[in-house]
């Protein structure tokens, strides 16, 4: 048993409603407050010297300066298992090329499949690990890691298996999801609707077998998947039991209704989603995630996270670090960026990078720092909780805990 503190602040983010708008007056901060963690989880959260005085036999780690205590945080969408680079992709964009001419240019998803192929297993599991380690010391404790770079059995099979080695050799959990439905490969002979038949019938069963994912994801566009066929398989791995996401609503509109429709945790991207996307996903129950690193990354508009909340919505907001639209993976920043030009509160984006983030993923013992939750914390080196976004992300965490373990 340790007791911690005291804190200048404590944001237990506990209480939160999942839905809708929300004000900074609800973060309802403790000062001087104290966490006493045991086995990893916490047991008790509140005034350190009340704290002291219940648990006098308690071990004491003492805080001596400034210091903010906010749980973990949880980054619900990323796609960090892959080898190569792509920025030849982003030199050609910023320097005003389309997408046609760079995926005329040998640049795209595609790009990235080659070299994830072509990577081993150990390669890509010490890739995983690296990045989940850097989001680790910047307070992520918890990261969702997608395949979709290996696009044939051995290549997501291959993605898959080093994202479950990567999951023992961190401290940060890692939570996979199947995205075989990232792209049709092109070297697949066959339609779309018989790609994503395959992945039912030839991939998932072996997926379920291994252990290696219970969630699948699909991107729904033009260019990728279409609403039909993407809804049919979406029905097909829930009929398996596999929880769904979705890509939806990037570029085109569409895949908000498809991943309503068909029950999905969550709806991700969102950047074209017009009113009517809006309201339904208001309306469900899913999460909407925006991921500003994407369109930073792309230098497009911000998905509509205001209106989302106005409206009623679940909002998480995550990374989508990847090696084409998003290659920053700095989580904090993206979230403070989006803040300012969307104008969120300080309580939207942190409910957005915990408790709502840890409801798209369908964890119900992280994001808050509660008694029963895990002692997944991170501490900031300020007074007053409003200077994390004020630095805009230059201001990390100067400790991270992962289950109670002091990792930084
Ligand atoms: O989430 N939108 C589709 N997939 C990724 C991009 C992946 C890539 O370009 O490699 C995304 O942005
Ligand atoms: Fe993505």
């Amino acid at each position: 048993m340790e007791l911690i503190g005291p804190f200048s602040q404590i944001l237990p983010l506990t209480n939160l409603p999942l839905k809708g708008a929300l004000h900074d007056e609800q973060l309802l901060a403790i000062e001087h407050g104290g966490v006493v963690t045991d086995g990893g989880r916490i047991l008790e959260v509140g005034d350190f010297k009340a704290l002291q005085r219940q648990y006098p036999d308690c071990d004491v780690t003492h805080i001596t300066v400034p210091s903010v205590l906010l749980p973990g945080f949880i980054d619900c969408h990323t796609h960090i298992c892959f080898d190569g680079s792509r920025n030849r992709d982003y030199a050609m964009r910023i320097a005003g090329k389309s997408y046609l001419e760079i995926a005329r240019a040998g640049g795209g998803i595609w790009d990235s499949v080659m070299k994830t192929r072509a990577a081993d297993q150990e390669t890509l599991m010490n890739n995983t690990v690296a990045r989940a380690n850097r989001h680790l010391h910047e307070g992520v404790t918890t990261i969702e890691v997608k395949s979709g770079y290996g696009l044939n059995l051995e290549g997501e099979l291959n993605m898959l298996r080093a994202i479950q080695d990567a999951a023992s050799h961190t401290k940060a959990t890692l939570i996979p999801t199947c995205l075989a439905a990232h792209m049709r490969p092109k070297d697949f002979e066959g339609s779309e609707e018989a790609y994503l038949n395959w992945i039912i019938t030839s991939l998932l069963p072996l997926i379920q077998s291994e252990q290696l994912a219970h969630r699948v994801d699909v991107f729904i566009e033009e260019t990728a998947f279409t609403s039909g066929p993407a809804k049919h398989f979406l029905q097909q791995a829930a009929d398996m039991g596999f929880a769904a996401t979705v890509h939806a609503d990037q570029f085109s509109t569409g895949g908000t209704a498809v991943a309503v429709a068909a029950g999905a945790l969550s709806a991700d991207h969102l950047e074209a989603s017009d009113d009517a996307a809006i309201a339904l996903l208001a309306a469900a129950d899913i999460v909407a995630v925006v991921l500003p690193g994407a369109s930073l990354g792309l230098g497009m508009h911000y998905a509509p996270a205001r209106k989302l909340l106005n409206a009623g919505a679940t909002v998480a907001i995550a990374s989508d670090w990847n090696p084409g639209s998003a290659p920053m993976g700095d989580l904090l920043l993206q979230a403070a960026v989006l803040s300012a030009a969307e104008k969120l509160s300080t309580a939207e984006v942190f409910a957005a990078l915990t408790t709502r983030a840890a409801k798209a993923l369908q964890l119900h013992h992280i994001g808050q720092l509660a008694p029963g939750f895990l002692a997944d914390m991170q501490a900031y080196p300020c007074a007053d909780y409003r200077d994390i976004l004020y630095y805009q992300g230059k201001m990390k965490p100067t400790r991270v805990w992962k289950e109670g373990e002091r990792i930084k």
